[in-house]
């Protein structure tokens, strides 16, 4: 069994920070401490300087996902390196249910095509479809440590969307496992209401997509699903949350979890208007300067309770310029970015790093029920670690990337990748050269 010894890093755990060793064994951290002795044969590594991170946990990740118009350009086999490369050891993506499935057959296939990953793993099953049947199938699914489950107030054309009567019965379900429901919250009566004169005009302009689904519809759906969450007792969990008026109803009730992303934190509505405009099309879509004030304000206040990228990108050939708003394939890349660029903005602005590792770690395992092995440097936890040098923040980075997205909505940002990734107890690279490290385990 192998052993390292971390010494002298600054560790960043979500209660503070502290000088501490790190002694790893196997798998996992076997002690963590202030001047840890060990036997003279150990292997050393001095990270004096260095900033020690708990591995991020990717939330909401969607690998290679039939989306109207395409399917999502990263698979398990790119996006998981790639996720590696930015600080994500572990990803939670979502099943995808299709005609006819139950939700088990939806889920072996999933974990069937996630073998081929290179970092860890778990699954959110979709119940994109209303059928008792599939209600049935929670209890045996959370037995097997499956207890979170998505479901959406929108995408009725997809044919993936739930009534709020519906997602109500799915809630009640999802509480008596003491499980956790994630949704996305839109409304969808508001986006009809508001794409159907667009589309009569015949404009398709990508500013449409946003036009179309106004933060009035995360109001909507927020405060109808905080109402579901107090009457059924089930803890919720907003996905990608993105205006100011969605946080402030959503911080009103005590059994949701928020949730926000990168796109929402860096970028505006006015990438609508650019020549790459097309390329911005995700759902929800970008909002206001203002709104992204509030949401950094959420991040930082504790109000927001994890960053997920919601990872679903697609190449320039999938989102063509002149797509109307309403065919192009909706989602943008994000998992390989989202710690780099947070991180260095919190450096920039010297935020409390202690709220990042909450926000990308320690919150995500607890709220999946991963935090016996994942989400904290501690003795008998997985040793996924990220080694960073507060120094090296820099713009230029692209190159570098892993995704197979060949485009980056975020060029030019400063970012801060580590300098060493660490996945139970393996360095995943020394040199993190693309390439070099695409080993499934
Ligand atoms: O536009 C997005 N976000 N695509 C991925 C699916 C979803 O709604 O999260
Ligand atoms: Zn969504
Ligand atoms: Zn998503």
């Amino acid at each position: 069994m192998t052993r390292l010894l971390l010494k002298n890093g600054t560790v960043i755990h979500a209660h503070g920070q502290f000088r501490e060793d790190i002694l790893i064994e196997g798998e996992r951290i076997f002690a963590i401490g202030p001047n840890l002795s060990c036997s003279s044969d150990t292997p050393n590594l001095d990270v004096s300087g260095k900033l020690i991170f708990p591995g991020c946990i990717d939330p909401h990740t969607h690998m290679g996902i039939p989306i109207k118009g395409g399917t999502s350009a990263d698979d398990f086999l790119s996006g998981t390196p790639s996720a590696l490369h930015g600080g994500v050891t572990s990803i939670l993506d979502f099943t995808v249910l299709e005609n006819g499935q139950s939700l088990s057959e939806s889920l072996d296939k999933r974990l069937e095509l996630a073998s081929q990953s290179v970092c860890d793993v778990g699954f959110h099953v979709n119940v994109s479809r209303f059928d008792e049947n599939l209600l049935d199938e929670i209890p045996r699914l959370a037995e097997q440590g499956f207890n979170s489950f998505k479901t959406f107030t929108t995408y009725r054309e997809a044919g993936m969307m739930l009534d709020y009567h519906e997602i109500e019965l799915l809630a009640q379900r999802v509480a008596r496992i003491e499980g956790v429901l994630m949704v996305h919250a839109e409304d969808d009566a508001v986006i009809q209401k508001r794409t159907a004169p667009y589309l009569a005009e015949g404009q398709t302009h990508p500013r449409y997509h946003g036009l179309s689904r106004p933060a009035e519809a995360e109001a909507v759906a927020v405060q109808k699903l905080g109402e579901i969450s107090d009457r059924t007792g089930c803890h919720i969990y907003i996905v990608h949350l993105n205006t100011a008026r969605g946080l402030e109803i959503a911080s009103g009730f005590e059994r949701l979890s928020i949730e926000t992303c990168p796109h929402y934190l860096f970028l505006t509505n006015e990438a609508y208007e650019t020549i790459d405009g097309a390329m911005y099309v995700a759902s929800p879509p970008l909002r206001t300067a203002q709104d992204q004030e509030a949401l950094w304000r959420g991040i930082l206040d504790g109000r927001i309770h994890t960053l997920g990228s919601d990872h679903c990108p697609f190449c320039r050939r999938d989102k063509a310029a002149n797509t109307p708003f309403q065919d192009i394939p909706n989602g943008m890349g994000g998992v390989e970015t989202l710690f780099p660029t947070v991180l260095a903005r919190f450096l920039n602005e010297d935020h409390d790093l202690s709220r990042l590792t909450e926000l990308c770690s320690f919150n995500p395992a607890l709220i999946f029920g991963v935090n016996h092995r994942k989400g904290a440097l501690k003795a008998g936890m997985d040793a996924d670690l990220l080694v960073v040098d507060p120094t090296a923040s820099r713009s230029d980075w692209e190159a570098n990337l892993i995704t197979n997205l060949d485009w980056n909505a975020y060029t030019g940002l400063p970012a801060l990748f580590p300098e060493r990734v660490m996945r139970r107890g393996e360095w995943v690279t020394d040199d993190m050269s693309p390439g070099i490290m695409l080993r499934a385990k």
